[in-house]
């Protein structure tokens, strides 16, 4: 009854992935447990984005204020990035997945660093996902990123300041060249941005559900997409406008 539209499908979508420390608890284990279960959701969410044909995923794996978190879930969070990405570059290169990273990713462990960018060059020449995963990643961060490197340019006299406009920001943006996310999915039953993609979200759909990350499969994706796809999306116009489009 209720089919995805293929021919209205989300090209971006982004998920803030939470719950895993709460499902964790749930189950009488430590919170690394979730973690570790995350990444079975991970895989289903780039399976079934990857079947739909969706162009984007980005996925936030780490947040520049997970760091805070205890020194054992971080060293496990790592542990795990560097594993995962490892583990699965064979299957991204079969399902034509490309693999992209956005964040200060300079400031991560250098063993972080080197097994991603090695994952990032083996699938660059993919054709089909691209997979963002936000790693060191908050958007004030990139934001003020942005602003210093256009600040720079703007001592050196490469550009006037009264030329700085919305397309010089965005090109300064980790995002740039990925389009903004047409749909953003947060798990666990938390109402919250928390920091991710501030700029880019500006027109984006948000869909929240009650459940927790580790317990998220395609069943779930396909029910957010379904939810999307009966919105109506006006940016800024009326609703007679739209229809008459
Ligand atoms: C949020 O749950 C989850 C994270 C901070 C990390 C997400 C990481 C993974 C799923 C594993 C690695 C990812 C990849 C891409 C290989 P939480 O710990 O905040 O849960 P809580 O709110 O219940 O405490």
């Amino acid at each position: 009854m209720n089919q995805i539209d293929k021919n209205k499908l989300p090209n971006h979508i982004a998920i803030i992935m939470d719950g895993n420390g709460r499902w964790a608890k749930e189950h009488g284990k430590q919170r690394t447990f979730g973690h570790r279960n995350g990444v079975i959701s991970v895989r289903e969410v780039v399976e079934g984005a990857a079947e739909l044909q969706i162009k984007y995923l980005t996925l936030y794996a780490f947040s520049t204020e997970n760091w805070n978190r205890p020194k054992l879930e971080v060293n496990t969070l790592m542990t795990l990035l560097v594993s995962t990405i490892n583990k699965e570059t064979k299957t991204l290169i079969k399902n034509n997945v490309r693999l992209l990273a956005i964040g200060d990713i300079e400031n991560l462990p250098s063993k972080v660093q080197k097994e991603l960018k090695g994952a990032i060059d083996k699938t660059a020449k993919n054709t089909g996902l691209a997979l963002v995963l936000a790693l060191n990643y908050s958007a004030r961060w990139e934001i003020i990123n942005a602003l210093k490197k256009i600040s720079v340019k703007v001592e050196n006299q490469e550009i006037a300041a009264k030329n700085v406009d919305e397309n010089l920001f965005i090109e300064n943006l980790t995002t740039f060249n990925i389009p903004d996310p047409e749909l953003l999915i947060r798990t666990s039953g938390e109402y919250r941005i928390s920091n991710f993609l501030l700029w880019q979200i500006a027109y984006t759909e948000l869909y929240f559900t009650n459940k927790l990350w580790p317990e998220f499969r395609k069943d779930d994706l396909k029910e957010a997409i379904i939810n999307f796809q009966n919105r109506e999306r006006r940016f800024g116009k009326t609703s007679e406008q739209i229809q008459t489009i």
